[in-house]
């Protein structure tokens, strides 16, 4: 059996070798990474630190992001576990995490910490799978990760011990937009809360699985995307969550 490490690395591998040889993907994340840094609050002071960047994408938009990640690469700049923050009390100005809340096994042990390591005025910046009826089957059918759409949430604020492989890409919208937890997040303001469709996402065949559609359609895709975005709980596919401490 891999160990997580070995099974990281080797994703890792997969992911940069399609992010060299895919325009397609590389297209379509900068439009997420424009809507990341749209909702920074640049009046505010400290530093920016992306939690779990994998291969360190979001650089390119926002080169003075701190990237981390908890396994060790050339490109990152720290190696740093999301519950156990290596930054001083009220030091940083945004925590941004892209694909990454969605594998937190106790997202309050990880809001508690985020909160300590923020400054008051900081955001917390998740961008996440959105699950609707029609993104729903693409999740569960082709991707590796479990939606976990019925299963229990951990919201405990302990550390999840051992900190074993955790994926429940449902999270985000279950906690977010169908506020299945009534008052939660407690101690924090959610200040931005948007689903966008996103077919030329998922027709795109994301890092793992070839296109559907050649590269030149792309506009046409997004056009389609941008007039179905009206709709999120039939049409969305993406998510991105701004949070501040209260
Ligand atoms: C799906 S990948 C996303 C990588 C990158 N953000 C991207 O969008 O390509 C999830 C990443 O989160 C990292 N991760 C998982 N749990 C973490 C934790 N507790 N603290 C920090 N990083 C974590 C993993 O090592 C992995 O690199």
């Amino acid at each position: 059996m891999s160990t997580p490490l070995t099974q990281h690395q080797l994703e890792i591998r997969r992911n940069l070798e399609a992010w060299q040889n895919k325009a397609l993907l590389r297209r379509l994340y900068d439009g997420f990474y424009e809507r990341i840094v749209a909702l920074l609050d640049t009046n505010v002071s400290g530093r920016i630190v992306e939690i779990g960047s994998g291969i360190g994408n979001l650089k390119s938009h926002l080169p003075s992001a701190v990237s981390t990640d908890l396994f060790s690469n050339p490109w990152l700049d720290a190696v740093c576990d999301g519950y156990e923050l290596p930054f001083v009390n009220g030091s940083l100005s945004h925590l941004i995490l892209f694909d990454v809340f969605h594998h937190l096994r106790a997202p309050n042990a990880f809001l508690r910490e985020a909160r300590r390591a923020l400054t008051r005025e900081g955001r917390l910046i998740l961008f996440e799978p959105y699950i609707s009826w029609s993104s729903f089957p693409v999740y569960v059918l082709f991707h590796h990760e479990p939606v976990a759409w019925r299963a229990t949430i951990d919201f405990t604020e302990a550390l999840p011990r051992p900190r074993d492989y955790y994926a429940a890409q449902g999270n985000a919208t279950r906690l977010f937009f169908r506020r299945e937890r009534r008052g939660w997040p407690s101690g924090w303001s959610l200040i931005h809360a948007e689903a966008f469709a996103g077919f030329s996402y998922l027709f795109s065949g994301g890092f793992s699985r070839s296109a559907l559609y050649p590269a030149r359609w792309l506009p046409r895709l997004e056009r389609l995307d941008r007039a179905l975005a009206r709709w999120p709980r039939l049409f969305g596919a993406r998510c991105l969550v701004g949070l501040q401490p209260l």
